[in-house]
């Protein structure tokens, strides 16, 4: 156990501009995921997520929609955090930027750079991607267009104030090379070094006088802060930072690991530091980059009629199937392709096949030999024993090693050989032969063991698949208090005389391929 550990975990403040789509959702359920697990391991574990609401993209939206920035804000903040309850994220806090508790702390920490001469006025003139809310040089645009989202860009200049970057290059190097593991994957911090800063950093620009949905800067009311200052320091001023440091800041600062998507990864791995030093603060412990979900024919989007809502498979295929294929899909490095063909066959076979069916077959022999009680007093073993407890150890310990690497779809890969191991002991040991010859002791030792079994598996896919796992200890009859991280290595928590559910409802039914192919090709269409 890690008793008095703490961990303090972040998502991306997402812009609240549209519905959010299984890429979004992806970076919930993997902070959410590592969170979980973390807390198993006995962690006191704190989740933060958020809203970016301020900048230009959300006046202009709210425009099109007839109604306020604010008021299309809180339209959105209500839908996320419905969504966020229907995918059993457990966040801590939710942060909103244009909450006073953040505004005003964001107002004092420029007044802090302000008084250290880290900010001055000046003037900008770049390439500005409007989707996106940045302004580029012309060196860093790909083939003239926006190097993040591949969108046109405008020339444009106007007034503005700077944060001096370049003061701080020196230390910045010097801290990577004092912690070259900071940022993971380690491709990510190459590239942000060939890039950004190998070339020697650019003064960021960090407000705009062209428009006014932002918070205004503390010594300039015509100029409102650019989005990133705005949006990085969200992750302080959520613990209270500047209001309240005493208590939740003092507790959980600095940040364990902040999860972003690797296209932001400049920004957490540059500016947030660079902030977070000047105002002489501890920085975050880690970054993790996570890669896209991408679909057959490039990235998300309505135009293209691509995009997978999360609660279209939530409604159809349940939170569990949903979470599973997220996290199993993605690769630590690499962007991962969505397709329907795949996430039908993922749940026909990973989960109603293997997982589904060894639940099935456990709790339906046990109903059959022993009148749905559990053995417990285990006089014998077969000679399959030894190698599925090996098994168990082993998996065990590489599940524990990927997921604090953060190497999610690794773990879930590990469990999923336990669960195959555990389908080949039933086989091997053939119930329904022991049942015949009435070798009742040896019958009882593979079915205590099938279910011993089944205890560490619901232990173990917790954190990806929070339903089933208990669903799992429901239809067995265990209590969640004997199923911890803790008691993962023991085989003496199942309970003498435990009586098993008598007809247990399937984890998961098995789908019908075609159609259910098809269901999903539809609603990526809109329909
Ligand atoms: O960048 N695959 O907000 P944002 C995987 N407000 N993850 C995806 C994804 C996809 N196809 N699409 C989006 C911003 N994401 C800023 C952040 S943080 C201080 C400010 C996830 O709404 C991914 O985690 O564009 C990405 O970084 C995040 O959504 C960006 O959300
Ligand atoms: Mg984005």
């Amino acid at each position: 156990m890690s008793e008095g550990k703490k961990f303090y975990i972040t998502t991306p403040i997402y812009y609240p501009s549209g519905k959010f789509h299984i890429g979004t959702a992806y970076c919930q359920v993997i902070t959410d995921c590592i969170k979980r697990y973390k807390q198993a391991k006995g962690y006191d574990a704190y989740m933060l997520t958020g809203l970016d609401e301020h900048g230009q993209k959300m006046q202009t939206v709210a425009q099109k929609e007839g109604i306020t920035p604010q008021e299309h804000v809180d339209r959105m903040a209500k839908d996320a955090k419905k969504l966020w309850d229907l995918m059993d994220i457990q966040y801590n806090d939710l942060i909103r930027t244009t909450e006073e508790r953040h505004v005003k702390a964001v107002q004092k920490i420029v007044k802090i750079f302000l008084d250290k001469g880290d900010i001055y006025k000046g003037e900008y003139e770049g390439w500005y991607c409007m989707p996106c809310e940045n302004y580029f040089t012309e060196t860093q645009l790909v083939d003239g267009k926006c190097p993040d989202c591949g969108r046109e860009v405008k020339k444009m200049k106007e007034e503005a104030y700077f944060f001096n970057m370049k003061k701080y290059e020196g230390w910045l190097k010097e801290f990577y090379k004092e912690n070259p593991e900071f940022i993971v994957p380690e491709k990510r911090k190459n590239e942000i070094f060939k890039n950004f800063i190998d070339p020697g950093l650019e003064d960021l620009c960090i407000s705009r006088c062209t428009f006014d949905w932002g918070i205004p800067m503390p010594n300039d009311s015509k100029h409102v802060l650019y989005v990133w200052l705005d949006a990085l320091t969200n992750y302080i001023t959520a613990l209270g930072y500047m209001s309240d440091d005493e208590t939740l800041f003092k507790k959980y600062w600095p940040a364990d690991l902040h999860v972003v998507g690797k296209e932001i990864i400049r920004f957490h791995g540059i500016y947030w530091p660079i902030f977070l030093h000047a105002l002489g603060l501890e920085l975050p412990k880690k970054l993790y980059a996570h890669s896209w979900i991408v679909m057959k024919d490039g990235k998300m989007s309505k135009s293209v009629g691509n995009v997978i809502y999360p609660e279209t498979l939530i409604e159809r295929y349940g939170l569990d199937a949903t979470r599973y294929y997220l996290l199993q899909l993605m690769s630590f490095g690499q962007d991962s392709m969505f397709t329907p063909e795949d996430f039908i066959e993922r749940y026909n076979s990973d989960l109603a096949n293997d997982l589904g069916n060894l639940l099935n077959r456990t709790v339906g022999m046990i109903n059959k030999y022993f009148d749905g009680v559990i053995p417990t007093n285990i006089t014998e073993k077969t000679e399959f024993d030894d190698d599925l407890h090996s098994c168990a150890r082993k998996q065990i310990e590489k599940v524990e090693n990927s997921m604090d690497e953060y190497h999610v779809r690794d773990a879930i890969h590990e469990i999923w050989k336990y669960i195959s191991r555990t389908n080949k002991y039933i086989d091997e040991t053939a119930p329904w032969i022991l049942a015949k010859e009435e070798d009742k002791s040896k019958l009882e030792s593979v079915m205590f063991n099938l279910v011993e079994a089944l205890r560490k598996i619901s232990i173990l896919i917790e954190p990806y698949m929070p339903h089933a796992s208990n669903e799992i200890l429901k239809q067995l009859g265990i209590a969640k208090e004997d199923a911890t991280w803790d008691s993962l290595a023991s085989y003496d928590k199942i309970k003498e005389g435990t009586k098993i559910i008598e007809k247990g409802e399937p984890l998961f039914v098995r789908l019908d391929k075609e159609e259910e192919i098809e269901y999903i090709k539809q609603a990526m269409k809109g329909k």
